[in-house]
């Protein structure tokens, strides 16, 4: 960004840990301002003074539960009385559900789905058209590479979810590529952070080979030059691209022998 241009504002949920903070510190490092997101006050305000200290960047924190359906108007809501424009909005919360469907109560599944597709679809439908009007704006989705590949039994709704918002990550690019309104599905596999702590899978997903692993600076950082530059699906590291590719040009019946057999050993259902 030129010295210039004054400093547009980016908006990261799940901004307290993971994909999302590693997202926020790329952001930072560009010269963007930030309003930090997530359940979990302590930690954003350390990452709030940790990239005010390190990037000098203007950063806002509001914590909430995504969960809620009124949190995304809440949030817009808190941004427009602290008189802050958002230039690009990161849409990164989320987290899977573990155990078979049937073992997991509806509210579970039903918040998931809340966090994941509801409130990234509320927060672009009410984002958007501001962006639109300014003739700038960068959305990034996170989606995951689930949602490319056919699903094994365990987590029925996440694989979907992160399918309907590469969905409607394409058809938003769409609509705001005319603008200047660029919109980028992020897929990452398997990632380092605390997404296996918290549905309890760490030790079984501990077991797979380093190589199906990547570093969340390392998935941020694409992430953020993919919606730069205007891609419209960015998935993640070789490895990844390789799985995808192959699960859309081998037999289906095939992929999904070999996804029941590889998620055997790491999925508990
Ligand atoms: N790690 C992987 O292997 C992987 C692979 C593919 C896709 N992804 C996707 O990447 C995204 C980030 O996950 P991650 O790997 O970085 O996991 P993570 O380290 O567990 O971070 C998840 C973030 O989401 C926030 N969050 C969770 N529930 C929330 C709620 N109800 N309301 C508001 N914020 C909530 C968490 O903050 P609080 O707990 O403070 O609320 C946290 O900041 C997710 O969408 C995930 O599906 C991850």
């Amino acid at each position: 960004m030129s010295d210039l241009t004054p400093p547009r504002t980016v908006l990261v949920t799940g901004a307290s840990a993971g994909i999302g903070k590693a997202i926020a510190e790329v952001f930072a490092g560009e010269g963007f301002d930030l309003v930090l997101t997530a359940r979990r006050q302590d930690r954003l305000e350390a990452l709030a003074a940790d990239l005010r200290q390190r990037f000098g960047r203007r950063v806002t924190t509001l914590a909430g539960d995504l969960a809620d359906p009124a949190a995304p108007a809440r949030i817009v809501e808190a941004l427009s009385t602290a008189g802050i424009t958002v230039d690009a909005l990161v849409n990164n919360a989320g987290y899977g559900v573990p155990g078979k469907f049937t073992d997991t109560t509806w509210e579970a599944q039903r918040d998931m789905v809340q966090v994941m597709v509801m409130a990234l679809a509320e927060l672009t439908h009410r984002l958007l058209p501001g962006m639109i009007e300014r003739r700038y704006g960068r959305i990034i989705n996170v989606a995951s590479v689930a949602g490319l590949v056919p699903q094994s039994a365990g987590h029925p709704l996440y694989g979907a979810s992160k399918s309907l918002v590469i969905q409607f990550s394409q058809s938003i690019a769409l609509e705001g590529m005319p603008h200047n309104v660029f919109t980028t599905a992020l897929c990452p596999g398997f990632t380092y952070s605390e997404f296996h702590d918290v549905n309890g899978m760490r030790a079984q997903v501990s077991r797979l080979p380093s190589w199906m692993w990547m570093d969340a600076g390392t998935v941020a950082r694409q992430g953020f030059d993919a919606v730069m530059a205007g891609r419209i699906i960015c998935v993640n590291g070789r490895v990844n691209r390789a799985m995808v590719f192959l699960a859309r040009h081998m037999p289906q019946w095939l992929v999904m022998a070999v996804v029941k057999r590889v998620s055997g050993a790491y999925r508990r259902v």
